[in-house]
């Protein structure tokens, strides 16, 4: 399998704080049969990221780690006007393994309608935004619609692994698993930050996805859709989606 979103690299946010914690980490996901991993540090208002300092973390945990995994780096990246502005400066230092897949986190407050353009100009610049989490954003688990609106546009679509497997509770899972059956998810990432409550594992969201929606979708999710954005390839699996919802939805009332 190969995890596009986690917070393996030690003191950057609030992933794990020391390289001993990193490395255990690494040890979880070579376990799982993880084989290539992007650490993706937060960029947003709490915490700083320092491209050079990313990269230097990222050696320090190679030479101790050898091939026995390969990780690249990327960004957890937080849609604000000033992240906007230095994306604009140095757009491959946030995308992933330096290429041209880009993680976005939403704001989970408000997400303007000028957000369709802001897309659009990320697209315009040679991105390709993924969309990430977002069975644990209440904005667009109350507005599905722009969630797929946005994919029927270009954008790709990744949920949590702990999401599928109940971890963010019932609404997250439900959703997630819509979501995949509708063909709006591309990807399935770890998002780790820790080797307590939110390690670096992905083997049980597999099953999930696999007993439910077969082997070959598990494999677009966790295995060959990563794994062309780790090579900055187009996706071998990218369904169509219907302009609305194919059935509909249930009301949902967000419990946390
Ligand atoms: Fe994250």
């Amino acid at each position: 399998m190969v995890d596009v979103h986690c917070h393996i690299l030690p003191g950057l946010d609030d992933g794990p704080d020391t390289m001993e914690e990193s490395l255990a980490m690494a040890e979880t996901a070579i376990a799982e049969g993880i084989t290539h991993v992007v650490a993706t540090p937060h960029a947003n208002n709490k915490f700083w990221f320092d491209f050079a300092h990313v990269c230097q973390l990222r050696e320090q945990l190679l030479a101790q780690l050898g091939d026995r995994l390969k990780v690249a780096t990327g960004c957890d990246f937080h849609l604000s006007p000033e992240n906007l502005s230095s994306l604009r400066k140095d757009s491959r230092a946030y995308c992933i393994n330096q290429r041209d897949y880009l993680l976005l986190e939403f704001n989970e407050i408000s997400i303007p309608p000028s957000m369709d353009q802001t897309l659009h100009e990320i697209q315009l610049a040679g991105l390709r935004p993924i969309i990430t989490h977002p069975e644990r954003n209440a904005i667009l688990l109350a507005h599905p619609e722009r969630l797929r609106d946005w994919v029927r546009r270009g954008c790709f679509a990744q949920v949590t692994g702990g999401a599928l497997t109940g971890v963010f509770g019932l609404v997250a899972q439900q959703n997630a698993l819509e979501w995949i059956r509708d063909g709006i998810i591309h990807f399935v990432a770890s998002d780790a930050h820790n080797n307590r409550n939110r390690p670096l594992r992905l083997q049980g969201a597999y099953d999930v996805v696999e007993g439910q929606f077969g082997e070959e979708k598990a494999r677009a999710l966790f295995l060959e859709n990563p794994l062309a954005a780790f090579e900055g390839r187009d996706l071998p699996h990218v369904p169509e989606v219907e302009e609305e919802a194919p059935s509909p939805k249930r009301k949902r009332f967000l419990f946390f």
